[in-house]
């Protein structure tokens, strides 16, 4: 099955129109009621949005799912389909791995829907984000003044990406104090039982009990800003790698004294989408696609990351992206919504962020 090839699946996220002029600049124009209306009614085929190049060699395609993320969330039964017909095209195509990207991952519960298929491996991409979110969060707590303890708040927490990223946290006692937050209290509690035992641990089901956090990190399934002002402490670091984002700008703007960083992205400088991009510039990607290029590029077998992430998997991905590190595969440079934000300044203790 492995022949280096790969395809990554995305799908338009919250503004339909904006994602759809990617693939072609006039589809910017059309209004967002008529994208809702035909995509639902029109059996609309998947799109095959650009091919990737890596180390100037042609490595795999995008393609796109075509369904909006909220739809997506609205009717995940219509998903997984979707889901399922993409993959169809990336077997044509000749893939020999296909990646998760987004919503796709949540709405076929974490690619464990696909994992009966035999014609393609399939992989969320959630071990090496998990990794990249991991690395990203510590060097954030770097920065951060150590008198009031290491507190964080993750949101997904029970997610396949939030599940991987709390357990790394907690592994090694990286931080003193836990809050995780999701919606099911059933599911919280089951996670808060396993990394209770290395790091104080809390579980809430709102939004509001991020409050005391430093450091919030964003791994919420929503098509909605979830995050908002009110919820944050004085000085707060938000890491958001969510896709779509679960912040808006706005939030940055109502409270400046808070630094929201851009989360799961890596830089790949080789790495060219040719006939469309996915919302980064060129040499950046997902940490998910960036998952499947590393599995392809290796020359990967079978099915990989499926459901939530194992720590295991989590460290193959890491030695994987130190074997090709020649191509990159390191997380980037902190940036707020795309805008590079100032190298951080570890304080010393005693001053606060
Ligand atoms: N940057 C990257 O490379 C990258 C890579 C992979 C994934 N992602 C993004 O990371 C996010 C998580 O992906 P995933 O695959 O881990 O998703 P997932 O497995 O579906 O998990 C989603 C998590 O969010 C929680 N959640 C959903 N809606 C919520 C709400 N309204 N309030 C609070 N919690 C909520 C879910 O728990 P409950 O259902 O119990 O609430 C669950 O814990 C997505 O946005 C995805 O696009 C980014």
């Amino acid at each position: 099955m492995s022949n280096g090839s790969f395809a990554f699946l995305v799908h338009p996220r919250v503004r339909v129109s904006a994602d759809m002029a990617r693939v072609w600049s006039p589809l910017g124009a059309v209004p967002e009621r008529v994208y809702d209306t035909a995509l639902r009614r029109l059996p609309v085929p998947p799109i095959t949005m650009a091919s990737v190049v890596i180390g100037g060699r042609q490595a795999g395609h995008v393609v796109m799912v075509p369904c909006g993320a909220r739809r997506l969330l609205e009717q995940p039964g219509r998903g997984r389909r979707l889901v399922d017909r993409a993959t169809d095209r990336a077997v044509r195509l000749g893939a020999g791995l296909v990646g998760l990207g987004a919503l796709t991952a949540t709405v076929t519960a974490g690619g464990v829907a696909l994992r009966s298929r035999t014609d393609i491996g399939v992989t969320n991409g959630n071990a090496f984000t998990a990794a990249t979110v991991d690395t990203q969060a510590r060097r954030l707590l770097d920065t951060l003044g150590t008198d009031r303890g290491r507190h964080v708040a993750v949101v997904g927490a029970t997610g396949s990406v939030g599940s991987a990223v709390t357990a790394l946290l907690a592994r090694d006692r990286a931080v003193d104090r836990l809050t995780l937050v999701a919606r099911s209290a059933p599911r919280l509690g089951a996670l808060a039982a396993r990394t209770g035992g290395h790091v104080p641990t809390t579980v809430s089901v709102s939004m509001r009990d991020v409050a005391d956090a430093d450091l919030v990190v964003l791994l919420t399934a929503s098509a909605d800003s979830l995050l908002r002002p009110e919820h944050l402490r004085p000085g707060a670091v938000v890491l958001d790698a969510t896709q779509p984002r679960n912040t808006s700008p706005a939030l940055a703007a109502e409270r400046p004294d808070v630094l929201v960083v851009d989360g799961g992205v890596v830089d790949i400088p080789s790495l060219r989408l040719l006939g469309g991009d996915i919302g980064l510039p060129d040499g950046k990607a997902y940490a998910c696609f960036a998952e499947t290029a590393l599995l392809a590029l290796s020359g990967h077998e079978g099915h990989f990351a499926v459901g939530a992430p194992t720590l295991e998997q989590v460290d193959h991905t890491r030695a994987l992206a130190a074997d090709l590190s020649h191509l990159g595969f390191t997380p980037c440079a902190s940036t707020s919504f795309g805008r590079p934000v100032p190298a951080p300044v570890a304080l010393p203790p005693g001053v606060a962020a």
